[in-house]
């Protein structure tokens, strides 16, 4: 089922998302909705938060970028051919490695993308959808995706990362977003 994505604005983008236990009501459900309607919205990541939900689950396929991408980048990033990975009460442990720039959007910020510094490296715990834990090390473009779709969890917002001023200079397009007043080709929901 294709669930609508939460629009900037929303409460439960600034909420720190709770832990869960395997015996959260039809988790395998939420799950299958949550690849649906990430590939429906054509994603490469998706957080529970963004589909309304304040738990700590997002889900994130690579794959995707690495068999879309130009000749020239093939070999460029370390994680190709990238990762399809269900992430459920993930806990970052460790950050390394240099901050690198990356054009970033949001499918709860339509229409916004901005270049975004984060560090190469990370180190993540995790349960799978099997609820197997697993601390593992993850590189480049999933590295990075990885980290925004785990800010979700924390509240975070890409946009939090921009200067003041460039901030402010996308006010009023945040705003409008929040209102419902921008068009998407997939489903969203709303709260003013
Ligand atoms: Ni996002």
């Amino acid at each position: 089922m294709i669930l609508p994505i939460v629009a900037y604005g929303a409460p439960v983008l600034r909420k720190v998302a709770g832990d869960i236990n395997q015996d959260y009501p039809q988790l395998d459900k939420l799950i299958d909705d949550m690849w649906e309607t990430m590939y429906y919205s054509n994603g490469v990541g998706l957080a529970a938060p963004q589909v309304n939900k304040d738990i700590r689950i997002f889900v994130v396929d690579t794959e995707q970028i690495f068999s879309n991408i130009d000749e020239e980048d093939q070999g460029k990033y370390p994680d190709e051919p990238g990762v399809k990975k269900v992430f459920i009460n993930a806990h970052l442990k460790q950050v390394e490695g240099e901050e690198w720039p990356y054009n970033e959007g949001c499918l709860s910020i339509p229409k916004i993308r901005e270049d975004i510094m984060r560090p190469e490296t990370i180190v993540l715990e995790y349960l799978d959808e099997n609820f197997q834990p697993h601390t593992e090390s993850f590189n480049g473009i999933t590295a990075r995706v990885i980290q925004h779709e785990y800010d979700h969890l924390e509240g975070k917002l890409f946009i939090d990362y921009l200067k003041p001023l460039k901030r402010k200079m996308l006010q009023g397009k945040l705003s409008d977003i929040s209102k419902g007043k921008v068009k998407v080709d997939y489903k969203m929901m709303f709260s003013k």
